[in-house]
């Protein structure tokens, strides 16, 4: 197994592997009204390919705004590993490989929604006072900083990157 940057080629098969993960209705999930329009951070974007070259799990993070729209963050997936290949811990390598490379790279704050069970042991918290576009259970909504900082994140809505804001 080995994790590499996806590439163009890759397209069609993470786009299966999310439909086998998440099911076809994945894109109506509010995170997705997030990424409309906005492209995936290409370095951040990882697969994990296994010995038949085969793509068995698969990471992207999108630029989102928070802050109400003052600061930059990352939104941490789609990520989703092959039902043949779970809890092998090839999710696990995708997120910390992905945030280390996040946090190289200069980003300060990570968002996600998902299961406080499996995140926090990332370091994962709860968000608090802080809202994202309905209808998400806000206990799902969970943030990491990753500068070493220990600052929090930003309070206000989480919303969709602007190139107009951000270039
Ligand atoms: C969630 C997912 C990415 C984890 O990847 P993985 O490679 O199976 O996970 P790892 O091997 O790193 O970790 C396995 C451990 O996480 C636990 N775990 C997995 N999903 C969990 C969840 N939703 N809640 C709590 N624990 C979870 C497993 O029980 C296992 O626990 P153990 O270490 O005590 O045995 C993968 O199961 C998956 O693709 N699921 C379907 C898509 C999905 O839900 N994506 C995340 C949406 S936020």
């Amino acid at each position: 197994m080995r994790l590499e940057r996806e590439t163009d080629g890759d397209n069609w098969e993470v786009e299966t592997l999310l439909d086998t993960a998440f099911g076809t209705g994945r894109r109506g999930l509010p995170s997705y009204r997030l990424r409309a329009g906005v492209d995936p951070v290409p370095e951040l974007a990882l697969v994990a390919r296994d010995e038949h070259a085969e793509i068995s799990g698969t990471i992207r993070f999108w630029p989102i705004s928070v802050g109400s729209g003052e600061y930059e963050a990352l939104l941490l997936g789609p990520i989703a590993v092959h039902p043949t290949r779970q809890g092998e811990g090839i999710g696990a390598w995708l997120i910390r490989e992905g945030l280390d490379r996040a946090r190289k790279a200069g980003w300060r704050f990570v968002v996600l929604v998902g299961d406080h069970a499996y995140y926090s042991r990332f370091g994962f918290k709860r968000c608090e006072g802080v809202s994202f576009p309905p209808p998400t259970d806000p206990a799902r909504l969970l943030w990491l900083g990753i500068d070493g900082s220990g600052a929090s994140l930003p309070l206000g809505s989480i919303g969709r990157w602007c190139p107009e804001s951000f270039g």
